[in-house]
């Protein structure tokens, strides 16, 4: 069998077609893994309506992956074919996560704890690395909290805010804050998220229903009762980080997921960090490798929980109404999965 299906983007700002295209052989340091389950994030809608980071098309996206290895490559220690494995797919076809086998290194894959299922394993990649890489990794890539992932420096009696609470990537925020610590975990997210929210560890929910997000600065200040020195913008526009900006301290930071935007100096010492969440990046990569190793016994370990799963029907065919669904902002705290094996 040389021959798999994958969802290609057919040209830049085209349409989605299921296609036939070869399974390539692992190079050196590399694993082939056969995809059980794929999940979608904003930045593949995003990629197909704005045309950005793709090189070549047609394309294959996909940054979150779950599956067996199907073939180990040169010099490979550690892996063996059938391990059941999870990691971040890139912006380039042979790592791209909608087919059903892909080629990924080693160094920064992981191996699934039996304690979650291919679904489940597929929501963590691509958030987490976003929320680990944009407060611990060392600065400027990072907030620098912790750049060698040694959790038993914490920030206990600290407060910390996360703006877009029940997205996939603050769902990890929330969690990281937890496990860094922190005394006060504020997140701002609609109130039906807040007894999950509070489950993985924030410790109070403002009503982003109720509360407008210009207000947010003053209703932090009155829950902290020290200055917050730490922000993570998860929703990325504006109006977000202009109010995490003003919710902390002088000196603070605020991490933000808009890469794009131009990152303006806000005054009084503090700084903003537009992080780009991926171990594959070669400034990240030593700090995805610490992250790859350390992942799994904190997801074994129930300190890193994943997100809550929406199945999709269709193998790699249903992931375009998905994306659809995502981009009309019909996803509310859950993370759309979808399995490109059952692609008829
Ligand atoms: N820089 C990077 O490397 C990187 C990596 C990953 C993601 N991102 C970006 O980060 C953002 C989040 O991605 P994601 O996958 O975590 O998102 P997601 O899970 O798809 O986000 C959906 C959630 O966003 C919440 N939300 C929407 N607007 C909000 C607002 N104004 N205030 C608070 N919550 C709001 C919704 O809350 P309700 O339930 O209340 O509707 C919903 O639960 C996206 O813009 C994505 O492109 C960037």
């Amino acid at each position: 069998m040389s021959q798999q299906k994958a969802l290609l983007l057919e040209k830049a700002k085209g349409s989605f077609v299921v296609s036939d295209v070869p399974i390539l052989k692992p190079g050196p340091g590399q694993l082939s893994i056969k995809i059980i389950a794929s999940a979608l994030n904003p930045v593949d809608w995003k990629i197909q309506a704005w045309d950005f980071f793709i090189q070549k098309y047609p394309a294959i996206l996909g940054t979150d992956i779950a599956g067996d290895v199907e073939e180990v490559g040169e010099g490979v220690e550690g892996f063996s074919k059938g391990d059941k494995v999870f990691a971040q797919g890139f912006f380039v076809n042979e790592m791209g996560g909608f087919q059903q086998y892909t080629l990924i290194p080693a160094e920064i894959v992981g191996k699934i704890p039996p304690n979650i299922d291919y679904a489940q394993a597929a929501t963590i990649p691509l958030g987490f690395n976003t929320a680990a890489i944009g407060l611990l990794h060392a600065q400027p890539e990072g907030a620098g909290l912790n750049p060698t992932f040694d959790l038993s420096v914490g920030y206990v009696g600290q407060p910390a805010l996360v703006v877009g609470g029940s997205t996939s990537v603050g769902q990890y925020v929330i969690q990281l804050f937890k496990l860094l610590g922190f005394s006060t975990i504020i997140a701002y997210a609609s109130a039906h998220h807040t007894e999950y929210l509070k489950s993985l560890g924030a410790t109070h929910v403002i009503d982003r229903g109720e509360v407008p997000i210009e207000k947010v600065p003053e209703v932090v200040k009155k829950i902290a009762d020290v200055p917050i020195k730490i922000a993570f913008n998860a929703v990325g526009d504006n109006d977000s980080r202009a109010a995490c900006i003003a919710a902390i301290a002088e000196g603070g930071q605020v991490v933000d997921v808009n890469p794009e935007v131009e990152a303006k100096d806000p005054g009084n010492g503090k700084r903003v960090i537009l992080v780009f969440g991926t171990s594959h990046h070669p400034p990240h990569r030593e700090f995805g490798k610490i992250l790859w190793k350390t992942l799994p016994k904190l997801v074994q370990d129930g300190a890193i929980v994943p997100n809550r799963v929406e199945k999709l029907p269709n193998g790699l065919a249903g992931i375009d109404e998905g994306l659809q669904k995502m981009k009309a902002n019909k996803v509310s705290g859950v993370k759309l999965v979808a399995f490109p094996q059952e692609t008829s």
